[in-house]
């Protein structure tokens, strides 16, 4: 049976604009696959707590001394990466990037001599690679012609994902959320439209 790792990020839970476009992402891989186990990890609303000291240190020396703390979360959230066939990252724009919460499991997720060994020739991944696909909802525009704002959160997710050997990264976004009930209900049409297009236009398991 294939797992879904869902990852949702926003403060506003089930309520967020990225939680329900996450869910629209769901929906289309439930439908290519409906005996896969969606794993849900909520920590918009119980965000994980920041690293610990043990933890930050033992990145600087050449073993991993620490077991305790925020050690032990990274080796279950690691290990939960690593079980699922597919990701799905519901997350919220903050600031022009990932807001604190994403940025704390990329911290427990992303680690050296784990899931990324630091060589001659620069970081290389040891995670196999497997789809991610990110559910985004910004108050602005962040892409197009019409972005008044730059955008951190896309190509840094990117970046750190393929550090840790996760290639094949898809965004999907809800933009401009800020602009009234008429411009959510029509990006929400179009991003819709965008996502049934995406998912038609994709092989099946059976080809
Ligand atoms: C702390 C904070 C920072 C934000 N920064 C940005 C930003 O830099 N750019 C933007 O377009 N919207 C920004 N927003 C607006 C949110 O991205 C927007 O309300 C979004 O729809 C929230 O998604 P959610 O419902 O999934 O939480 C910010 C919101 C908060 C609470």
């Amino acid at each position: 049976m294939k797992t879904i790792l869902h990852v949702s990020c926003s403060p506003r839970g089930q309520s967020a604009e990225s939680y329900r476009l996450s869910q629209m992402i769901l929906g289309h891989l439930l439908q290519r696959d409906p005996q896969a186990l969606v794993i849900e990890r909520a920590i918009g609303r119980d965000p994980i707590q920041p690293i610990d000291e043990a933890y930050a240190t033992s990145q600087q020396d050449s073993g991993d001394t620490s077991r305790e703390g925020t050690m032990m979360k990274s080796e279950e959230l690691v290990r939960e990466l690593e079980g699922a066939d597919c990701v799905v990252i519901g997350t919220p724009m903050h600031n022009m990037t990932v807001p604190a919460s994403l940025k704390s499991w990329i911290d427990h997720v992303v680690r050296v001599r784990r899931t990324f060994e630091v060589t001659p020739a620069g970081k290389v991944g040891l995670l196999p690679d497997r789809p991610v696909f990110v559910a985004i909802a910004s108050g602005g525009r962040f892409s197009g012609d019409r972005a008044r704002q730059p955008d951190f959160l896309t190509p840094y997710l990117k970046a750190v994902m393929g550090m840790i050997g996760l290639l094949d990264v898809t965004f999907f976004s809800i933009q401009s959320t800020g602009s009234g009930q008429d411009a959510v209900a029509k990006a929400r049409i179009r991003t819709g439209l965008e996502l049934a297009g995406y998912f038609s236009s994709q092989p099946t398991d059976e080809g």
